[in-house]
C-alpha cells in the first residue's frame, strides 16, 4: 500500500511517525519547504498547492492520503474540495477527539482565520476559544524546542487561555506536537489533544513489513536531512529533490508529469 502525505516542512512528521508505527506501508511525503510557511499564504495559493500534490500522488499511484497539514486541510474543508484518491482529514479527526465542553484551539493564521475547528466544534455544542500561534511553526522548523525564547513565545500565545475555563487544547497544526512539553507546562491543567492520535486510528494496522518513506523536498535537501536527524527520525527513508516548477505542471500538460525532475539526496 502507498500512503501520501504533504506539509510545508517537518510538521507532518508528527503524523507520519504515528502511521509508520501502525502500518509498514510505502510512504510518500512531500515537504514543501521552498514555499513554507503555509499559515501566511492566501487560500488561492494553498488550493493550487493541494491540486499540484494530488497530481503528483496520482502519478505515484498513491492509494490513500492522510492529511499532515491542518492549514491545507482547512482550505480543503472550507472550499469543499474533492479528490479521486481517498483523503483522511486531520481537522475532522481533531474534532472527533474532543471530549469536553470548553475547548481551546491553536493553529496557523489561515486555520484560525477560517475558523474550521471552531465551526465544527460549535456544531457539537461546544464553547471554543481559538488563537493563532504562527511563530511556533518557525521555532519547530529551526529546531528550537525549548529554552527561554520558546517559553516567552508560548506564554505570549497561551496566557490568554488561562482566563478561560478550557479543559482541552487542540494542537491544530502538525508542527505543534513538537512543542507539547512547553505547551503543557504553560497550561498544566489542560488536556492536550494531538489530532494525529485520532487520525492514526483510520489506518489499517499491518505490521507484516517495515515501513519505508520517500521524502520529496522542494527546498534544500541537505537542510531537510539535518532536520530529520535533529528530530531523531529513524524510519528507513530516502530524500529526493522535487522542483517546484515541476509541480506547477498544468492540467492540460498531464503528460509532462512523467518528466518530473526528481533526484536522490
Ligand atoms: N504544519 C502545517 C499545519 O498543520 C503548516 C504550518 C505552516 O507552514 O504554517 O497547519
Amino acid at each position: 500500500m502507498k500512503i501520501g502525505l504533504f506539509d510545508s516542512g517537518i510538521g507532518g512528521i508528527s503524523v507520519l511517525k504515528k502511521l509508520t508505527y501502525l502500518n509498514g506501508a510505502h510512504y510518500i511525503y512531500i515537504a514543501d519547504t521552498d514555499r513554507a510557511p503555509y499559515g501566511i499564504k492566501t487560500p488561492e495559493m494553498l488550493e493550487s498547492f493541494v491540486f499540484q500534490f494530488m497530481k503528483f500522488f496520482e502519478h505515484k499511484n498513491v492509494d490513500e492520503i492522510f492529511a499532515a497539514c491542518n492549514t491545507t486541510d482547512s482550505i480543503i474543508i472550507e472550499k469543499g474540495l474533492k479528490f479521486d484518491i481517498k483523503y483522511h482529514s486531520i481537522v475532522k479527526a481533531g474534532v472527533c477527539a474532543s471530549k469536553s465542553k470548553n475547548v481551546g484551539v491553536i493553529g496557523t493564521n489561515v486555520t484560525i482565520k477560517n475558523e474550521t475547528y471552531k465551526k465544527q466544534l460549535e456544531k457539537l455544542d461546544k464553547r471554543v476559544y481559538q488563537k493563532s500561534a504562527q511563530l511556533f511553526v518557525s521555532l519547530v522548523e529551526e529546531g528550537i524546542f525549548y529554552g527561554r525564547m520558546v517559553e516567552a513565545i508560548a506564554n505570549f500565545y497561551l496566557n490568554s487561555f488561562k482566563k478561560t475555563n478550557i479543559e482541552e487544547l487542540i494542537l491544530g497544526c502538525t508542527h505543534f506536537p513538537f512543542l507539547k512539553g512547553i505547551i503543557s507546562r504553560v497550561l498544566p491543567n489542560v488536556k492536550i489533544i494531538d489530532p494525529a492520535e485520532e487520525l492514526s486510528k483510520e489506518i489499517a494496522v499491518d505490521k507484516s513489513r517495515r515501513p519505508f518513506v520517500e521524502f520529496y523536498v522542494t527546498g534544500d535537501i541537505k537542510d531537510f536531512e539535518r532536520k530529520l536527524k535533529r528530530i531523531n527520525f529513524r524510519v528507513p527513508h530516502v530524500v529526493h529533490k522535487l522542483k517546484v516548477e515541476r509541480l506547477k505542471v498544468g492540467n492540460s500538460e498531464k503528460a509532462n508529469i512523467a518528466n518530473w525532475n526528481v533526484r536522490s539526496g
